[in-house]
């Protein structure tokens, strides 16, 4: 099936970046949130990241013109009845997740692939709340979107060729790189740096070292673009907490215990750059 049309579900950090690409690669694109005033910061959002595209000759005044012109944005699930393909990129939160998929599975058409850009929760088990698990797929993209090239795909347990396929083309026609893994909690991303960013964060709960230096060591000295910590805050400290979860659940191994410290932050609402203020301040 060509794919011609994609649905975004959520307009956060992911979604937004997302909603870029497939508008930037010539896809029609309908972006959806829960409220209007969160669509209205993803478009913002879309609207700086790709005016610092055009800025850098990264692509001209008529293709940033026209990639803005192919998003849509909407409130309504049945607004993406007619999309090929729907990434879904809400809360990392798999009730959540579950209860959407249910729903969009009822509101699309039969052919539709449907994807997910979870961090780390298993494909096989968001694929169970549909009537599709062969067009079920995770897609994985990194966060800044725009910038990252990575997307790695992740078959879920009935997943057939034919979605793997489309969604490896789709991948490669937004300029990125897909790598195949398997499904297991965090995939391989996750499961690799996400027990860094949590040791860096017990590193700061035990007065190793403060932020800042942590963030030093990492960078000069492993040449990391970004200190674990700048990470986890863009990240989201709720979405590493997640992440976090779901490993410590799904593979059991008291090395995946999210930090008490990520744990106390999230739950006073200091959740990183989105929330202005996580293990730095953004003003
Ligand atoms: N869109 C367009 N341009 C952007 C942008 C965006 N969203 N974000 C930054 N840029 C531009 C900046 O404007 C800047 O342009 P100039 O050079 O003209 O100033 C350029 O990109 C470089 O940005 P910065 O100078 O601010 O910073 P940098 O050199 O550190 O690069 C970065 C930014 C590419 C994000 C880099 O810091 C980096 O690679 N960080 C690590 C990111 C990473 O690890 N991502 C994975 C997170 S984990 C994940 O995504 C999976 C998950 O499930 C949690
Ligand atoms: P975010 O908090 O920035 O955005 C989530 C958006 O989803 C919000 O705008 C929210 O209003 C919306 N939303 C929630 N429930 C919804 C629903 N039922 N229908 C429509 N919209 C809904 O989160 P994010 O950082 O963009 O992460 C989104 C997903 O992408 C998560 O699964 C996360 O694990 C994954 N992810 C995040 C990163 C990252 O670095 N932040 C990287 C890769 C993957």
């Amino acid at each position: 099936m060509e794919i011609r049309k994609i649905g975004v579900i959520g307009a956060g950090q992911m979604g937004a970046g997302i909603a870029q690409v497939a508008a930037q690669a010539g896809y029609q694109v309908v972006l959806r949130d829960l409220e209007t005033s969160f669509l209205e910061r993803g478009l913002s959002s879309i609207k700086r990241s790709i005016g610092k595209l055009l800025e850098k000759g990264k692509l001209d005044q008529s293709a940033h013109d026209a990639a803005l012109e192919r998003i849509k944005t909407t409130t309504q699930l049945a607004d993406l009845k007619d999309c090929d393909l729907i990434v879904e990129a809400i809360v990392e939160d798999e009730p959540t997740k579950l209860e959407l998929f249910r729903d969009l599975d009822q509101t699309v058409k039969p052919e539709a692939i449907l994807a997910s850009n979870t961090s780390s929760i298993p494909i096989t088990r968001l694929a169970s709340a549909t009537r599709r698990p062969e067009r079920f797929i995770g897609m994985h993209f990194m966060n800044p979107v725009p910038l990252m090239e990575l997307v790695e795909v992740i078959r879920g347990y009935l997943t057939d060729q034919a979605t793997t396929q489309a969604v490896l083309d789709a991948a490669r026609r937004m300029g990125k790189t897909p790598v195949e893994v398997n499904d297991y909690p965090g995939f391989v991303s996750n499961r690799v740096l996400l027990p860094m960013l949590n040791e860096a964060i017990q590193c700061v709960m035990e007065g190793v070292a403060t932020p800042e230096a942590i963030d030093q060591v990492m960078k000069l000295g492993m040449n990391h673009p970004m200190g674990p910590l700048t990470l986890a805050d863009f990240i989201g400290l709720d979405t590493c907490l997640s992440i976090m979860e779901v490993l410590h659940r799904g593979l059991g191994d008291d090395k995946y215990r999210p930090s008490p410290l990520l744990r106390k932050m999230v739950q006073a609402g200091l959740l990183g750059r989105k929330s202005g203020r996580g293990f730095y301040r953004y003003d």
